[in-house]
């Protein structure tokens, strides 16, 4: 490790910044109980994952607690849904009311769901076969999840914990191994004790560990709960014949030191992240420099070239010149296709302003995990008021670019991408929906992301756009000719593809550790907490994104090819295709996925992403160069 030391106070500062976010949204408050209150237990849907005997992920969809073939036991009334915020809706969670009873400081042992339930073949097919997935409960504790522990007293700080297990050791070649089903589930409940003025004291839920077990137990009346839990015989569901299960649980309740400020840190601390971070930070460190190296030199050569074209307008003769002051009479000459490039502007704009400031509120502690959604839902709203700034920048870029068509633009300029991510985003969720999978987004939620749009975000970009077209032009520094210069071919990697695969690799390895924990935590549920490393990259990728772009377009122009404007935005794009690569890398590495309907989902979200990934990135890339072209026009002197 050369960089360890800089990269040491570098991770010092970061984690300082995630851990010390005490602070919550106001409304998330602490829930004080009395002894004996009722502690809601929520049930959320049931989530794929993975483990040490089968890392592979196998399932990409989440199914409800309350699946019909799932046969778990339901509250006297039903369940009830419990309010979410659109974030968390979105991003799949389910979350409702159960038949658990759990009250503040009771230890209570051997207590009974239900009635047994009964599952016949296909119920039991169905459940054995989620089992075999790994497929994880996820209980909420008064809002937090269990961390899991297992028989052997290892504990797991993910979240959810086993709807089963399968035979260990697993049987010998040939033979299936028979999946048990936990249908005992150990609550261990940490309390925090907060002492009161008037003399009772109040408690406070600080941590919640689930063990799960699969065992036989009975019912018997003639116990406090209602079962028996004695027996250590474990229960596997008969695909041939009726097997009567009984779920059974356990509460104990621990007194605990961890305030309740702080009971989300060891979720967060989870498996010792040190050896990703500093491999992060070398990478970056990597990439900063090699960015800075070739900005240096380009400057460098900048200048040489500017002094010596400002010199030889003296001496008119030295006439043999090539360079990209040649193409001064071209190089503002308005793109292809000016309508497309200026809304694609727009759309970018918009994507990098909510990207940069939905994290910056994540690194300020605002989105804590612990407030479900939260992320999703600013990053929403920040994308529908962001409305304003996606129509004035495609506005202004319009019109500068000499387009007409100012009507259409307004118009296409709101509904064009979001229009794509939507139909896109309506189709992947009719395959959720063809699978009964609870991931599927309810169409009410679907309506409510309509009308936000419609009646928010629309008008917003109106007005952006009104404002656009009202505001001058970008002056070009020099003068465009009448006709245009003949361009002669590309050769070598400035040909279109190669110099688009050469650039793009850079920005995506600036990032792509970064994305390696992000789609953890899409496909495996895992919490992602380091916002801290996420800005960091977000800030490497844009520099990286344009210094590269930059020297692209420096090449392109010294070749004599003044068709920057699309080629600039495409170069500094193709790092979606990397990223599109990758998420195809991480399919066959990582997971397994049986049936067509998970493999299109997996698929079609991550085109999804890629396709955002290009806008954003593509934006970059399109103004960084803008901003270069005008700067090295500007400072020659043209007669
Ligand atoms: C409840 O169970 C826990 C764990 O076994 C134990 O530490 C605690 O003392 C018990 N509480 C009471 C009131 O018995």
């Amino acid at each position: 490790m050369m960089f360890s030391t800089p990269a040491k106070a570098l991770l010092g500062a970061l984690s300082l910044s995630t851990v010390v976010s005490g602070f919550y949204l106001p409304g998330v408050a602490p829930t004080d109980y009395k002894k004996g209150d009722t502690v809601p237990l929520y049930v959320n849907r049931l989530t794929p994952s993975s483990n040490e005997k089968s890392p592979e992920l196998r399932s990409v969809f989440p199914f409800d607690y309350y699946h019909d073939k799932l046969g778990f036991c339901q509250p006297k009334n039903g369940p009830e849904k419990v309010a979410e915020s659109l974030g968390s809706i979105l991003f799949g969670d389910r979350i409702l009311t159960s038949p658990f009873e759990l009250h503040m400081g009771k230890n209570e042992t051997c207590k009974k769901q239900c009635g047994p339930k009964k599952y016949k073949k296909k119920m039991a097919t169905f459940v054995n076969r989620r089992i075999w997935q790994n497929y994880n409960l996820n209980f909420l504790v008064d809002g937090l999840p269990g961390s899991y522990v297992d028989n052997t007293g290892t504990e797991y700080f993910t979240q959810g914990f086993p709807l089963g297990y399968l035979d260990t050791p697993e049987p010998e070649d040939g033979k299936v191994p028979t999946p048990y089903l936990n249908t005992h589930y150990n609550f261990m409940i940490d309390f925090h004790e907060i002492p009161s003025r008037k003399g009772d004291p109040r408690y406070r839920v600080v941590g919640v560990t689930v063990q799960p077990e699969s065992r036989q137990s009975r019912e018997d009346n003639t116990r406090e709960f209602g079962a028996n839990c004695d027996s250590e015989e474990p229960v596997s569901l008969s695909e041939e014949h009726e097997t009567e299960v009984l779920y059974t649980y356990s509460v104990y309740w621990r007194p605990s030191k961890t305030a309740w400020a702080t009971r989300w840190d060891r979720y967060l601390g989870v498996e010792n992240p040190n050896i990703h971070w500093f491999s992060l930070v070398n990478s970056a460190i990597i990439v900063i420099f090699l960015t800075s190296m070739v900005g240096m030199v380009l400057l460098r050569a900048l200048r040489k070239d500017i002094s010596r074209y400002n010199q030889l307008d003296i001496n008119e003769d030295v006439q043999d010149d090539s360079g990209w002051k040649l193409v001064h009479g071209d190089v503002f000459r308005a793109p292809k296709n000016p309508m497309l490039l200026s809304i694609l502007l727009g759309s970018g704009s918009q994507l990098f302003f909510m990207t940069g400031v939905t994290i910056a509120f994540a690194l300020l502690g605002f989105l804590s995990p612990s407030n479900r959604g939260s992320l999703g839902t600013v990053a929403i709203l920040l994308y529908t008021l962001l409305g304003f700034v996606g129509g004035y920048v495609s506005a202004r870029v319009y019109k500068t670019l000499g387009g007409e068509a100012w009507k259409k633009n307004i118009i296409l300029t709101p509904f064009l991408i979001p229009g794509i991510v939507f139909a896109w985003f309506f189709f992947l969720n009719l395959f959720l929906f063809m699978n009964q999978s609870s991931g599927a987004v309810p169409f009410t939620t679907m309506l409510a992301l309509i009308g936000i749009w419609f009646v928010i975000s629309v008008p917003l970009s109106f007005a952006g756009s009104w404002f656009g077209f009202r505001s001058p032009i970008i002056e070009a520094p020099v003068r465009t000719n009448q006709i245009p210069r003949q361009i002669p071919p590309s050769i070598g990697y400035l040909r279109p593809i190669p110099s688009m695969l050469l650039a793009g690799i850079l920005p995506f390895g600036a990032i792509f550790v970064e994305l390696y924990f992000i789609m953890n935590s899409i496909w495996f549920h895992r919490v992602y907490y380091m916002f801290g490393f996420l800005f960091v990259c977000y800030g490497i990728m844009i520099v990286t994104c344009s210094m590269v772009t930059i020297l692209m377009v420096y090449f392109l122009l010294c070749s004599e090819n003044y068709h920057w404007q699309w080629r600039s935005f495409f170069t500094a794009g193709a790092c979606a295709f990397y990223i599109f690569l990758n998420a195809i890398v991480y399919w066959v590495s990582k997971l397994s996925l049986g049936g067509l309907t998970g493999n299109v989902l997996y698929l079609g979200y991550s085109a999804l992403i890629g396709f955002l990934f290009f806008i954003l990135t593509g934006t970059i890339g399109f103004f960084s160069s803008y901003f270069f072209v005008q700067k090295i026009y500007g400072s020659i002197k043209i007669e």
